[in-house]
């Protein structure tokens, strides 16, 4: 007789982007006519830069010749693609070895699957309000109780970040053991500092936690001054594990391309280094036959000078739009954060108005799609976020719409 994993009746609702899709469809049958503008998910919608679709063209054809054939590669990645992510890292200033990178099939996956190294009772803590992954993955192992009435699930420590804090928790009060950072930060926008890590990397080596820092946004950092790697802060390779993905800087949502980094130096409580390095070795040996082979050669080829300097262009793309769309805001008067650094707009809701309900008001007035704050967890309530990944001329139209539409 099969059971159920009981943990999945804990989620409280389906999965954020499903359900603003469910919602979005269920606006647009009730209004057929309306044309809209979808600034919901941060989807990209350029094209890939050529010196990608170049070379996995060129690796298409050679499976199509016995000369040039190959089949199962190592589950850790191409090792040319490995070095490569490892020179990136240190053209940021950061230490990171080839056998430290995992390539993976995207940075959700690695963000969900990670915790699966680590013990059940362990304590996690997450910003406020998060990427909803962090969470969900760690509900379903069964690393926290019910929802509470805070909106919370009973076990995990939540770290609230506001328009006070900037965006940034403080440190937690209890001893946690694995802690989810994201910096640029999905949903707010916001970057942190060297400083801001430091206290988080110091704290995770003198209390042996374990942080798991999501970079995806990364090459969206305009400031120099600001870390684009957690391991460009001392101590870092001994406590921190780094997740980041192709998709955003070159389009690759739908093609699927990621990585992990897992420094063999990573220490727990109750393992040396070398030892959560082995298991994750081992984890992705027994689940996954490594990313496609097609991919990984348009992986190598973001990663060329050319393919570096087409990405920069899609980022420069992008940063354009949440220029406009932080722009617009702030002439409607409205509270704005984040899309200076990171291709994400925040903003307060207006007095009194909800994240759900001002989802509904800007779909209804403006006929453009956000994602409520809310939907990231508790702290979220009273914010929205607005996606920069659109086409220009749909970010033109859905501000001008906000401009002209938007009651407030
Ligand atoms: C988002 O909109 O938060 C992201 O697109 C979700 C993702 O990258 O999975």
């Amino acid at each position: 007789m099969a059971t159920i994993n009981p943990a999945y009746a804990r989620l409280t609702a389906g999965y954020l982007f499903p359900e603003i899709a469910r919602r979005t469809r269920e606006f647009q049958s009730a209004h057929p006519d309306a044309s809209i503008l979808r600034l919901g998910i941060g989807d990209t919608t350029e094209p890939l830069p050529s010196a990608a679709t170049d070379a996995m063209t060129t690796a298409v054809a050679g499976l199509a010749d016995r000369e040039t054939y190959s089949g199962y590669g190592d589950s850790e990645g191409q090792t040319t693609l490995r070095q490569a992510i490892a020179d990136l890292y240190t053209s940021w200033g950061a230490e990171v070895k080839l056998e430290d990178v995992f390539v993976s099939d995207g940075a959700k996956s690695d963000s969900a699957n990670l915790q699966s190294i680590f013990a059940t009772d362990n304590v996690v803590a997450v910003q406020d309000p998060a990427y909803p992954v962090y969470v969900d993955s760690n509900v379903m192992a069964g690393r926290t109780g019910t929802k509470n009435e805070q909106d919370q699930y009973e076990g995990l420590v939540y770290m609230p970040c506001n328009a006070e804090n900037g965006f940034f928790p403080a440190l937690p009060e209890q001893k946690v053991d694995l802690i989810y950072i994201c910096s640029p930060n999905n949903p707010t926008g916001t970057v942190a500092t060297k400083e801001q890590l430091k206290a988080f990397v110091d704290y995770a080596l003198a209390h042996k936690a374990v942080i798991l820092f999501d970079s995806a946004y990364a090459a969206f950092i305009q400031d120099p001054d600001l870390p684009k790697s957690i391991y460009e802060i001392p101590g870092a390779r001994s406590c921190a594990i780094e997740v980041n993905s192709f998709s955003k800087i070159a389009g690759f949502t739908g093609v699927r391309l990621g990585w992990s980094i897992v420094p063999k130096e990573l220490e727990a409580e109750d393992a040396g280094p070398g030892v959560l390095h082995g298991m994750w070795t081992r984890r992705q040996n027994t689940f996954f036959n490594g990313a496609s082979n097609v991919v990984q050669a348009g992986g190598l080829a973001v990663l060329s000078e050319a393919g570096q300097a087409q990405t920069g262009e899609l980022v420069s793309y992008y940063m354009e739009n949440a220029r406009i769309i932080r722009e617009c805001l702030q002439e409607k008067g409205l509270t704005v954060f984040g899309g200076e650094n990171a291709p994400y707009v925040w903003m307060k809701t207006p007095e009194g108005v909800g994240s759900w309900e001002f989802f509904d008001k800007l779909l209804g007035e403006c006929h453009v799609v956000g994602t409520p704050g809310a939907g990231f967890g508790p702290s979220g309530e009273g914010y929205f976020r607005l996606s920069a990944f659109g086409h220009r001329e749909n970010i033109l139209q859905a501000t001008e719409r906000i401009r002209e539409q938007l009651s407030l």
